[in-house]
């Protein structure tokens, strides 16, 4: 099944369900932002963590497997979403909205926010960052991803995409310092990247790709998932352990922490 499925559809949560766990994009991209907070929360223990747009809850699951994480809670305005999700664990699941989250100030060391920022009404991206913020404790961490534009100017526009530095921008004016960030996703865009401009002989319009602007959810044959999660997981040791900051890709990825901090 080769359909393109966009969050509106119920069908999107359950196609996401089954697949999420094993493919290699959402693997590769859990890799990397991991080698990031094997880094920041080296040493500390019980920390509250708080996946935001939780979907499903592929993310709250992968964070609770870490050690250094005491509790997790996640949070989606989504009905179906969160269906899924609690019929896979049982952390508290909250239905609610990353523009208004309804927690206190400073209740959470570690938050994540996968592909939500791209959802947002105009502005949704700024309202979001300091509702993060206002929920973060002193000394803890964010990690944001979201789609990334095309890899030139001349590529078709990606829609709720962002330049990496304008995202930078957002969580910077809203009060964090960014620690880390790069693309990600880098050697599949290349590839489409290439592809689309053999084919596009002057077409335009908004283009799609695996993490956003049409997610084709389904797993491909397995040597190619094992294959992809091969290059995904040495992607994600350049730009996740090196901390390489990788020039383009599908994705943007930060992690950020209060600038209040030492
Ligand atoms: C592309 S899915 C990503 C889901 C999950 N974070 C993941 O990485 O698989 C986008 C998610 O954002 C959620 N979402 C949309 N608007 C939101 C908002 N205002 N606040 C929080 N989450 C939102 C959707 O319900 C959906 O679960």
């Amino acid at each position: 099944m080769t359909t393109t499925l966009t969050i509106e559809q119920p069908a999107y949560f359950d196609r996401l369900a089954e697949v999420e766990a094993e493919h290699w994009w959402s693997l590769g991209m859990w890799r990397l932002g991991a080698h990031w907070l094997d880094a920041a929360l080296r040493g500390r223990r019980d920390l509250a963590a708080l996946d935001v747009g939780c979907g499903t809850g592929q993310t709250a699951l992968r964070l609770a497997c870490r050690p250094e994480i005491g509790s997790v809670v996640g949070l989606d305005p989504s009905a179906e979403a969160l269906a899924h999700a609690r019929r896979r664990h049982a952390f508290p699941l909250v239905r609610g909205s990353a523009l208004d989250l309804p927690f206190g100030n400073s209740k959470f060391d570690v938050i994540t926010c996968f592909d939500v920022l791209q959802h947002l009404p105009q502005d949704g991206d700024r309202r979001a960052a300091e509702e993060l913020r206002r929920v973060l404790e002193p000394g803890g961490v964010v990690l944001i991803r979201s789609n990334a534009q095309g890899w030139t100017s001349a590529s078709p526009a990606i829609e709720g995409g962002y330049r990496l530095g304008d995202l930078i921008k957002v969580f910077e004016r809203s009060g964090f310092t960014v620690r880390r960030a790069t693309h990600a996703n880098c050697l599949p865009a290349l590839v489409q990247e290439l592809r689309g401009r053999l084919v596009r002989a002057g077409r335009s319009g908004p283009s799609s790709h695996p993490s956003g602007g049409g997610l084709k959810i389904r797993l491909p044959h397995p040597w190619v998932n094992r294959v992809m999660a091969g290059v995904a997981a040495a992607e994600a040791v350049v730009a996740g352990r090196l901390t390489a900051r990788l020039p383009f890709g599908h994705s943007t990825m930060l992690l950020v922490s209060r600038n209040d901090d030492q």
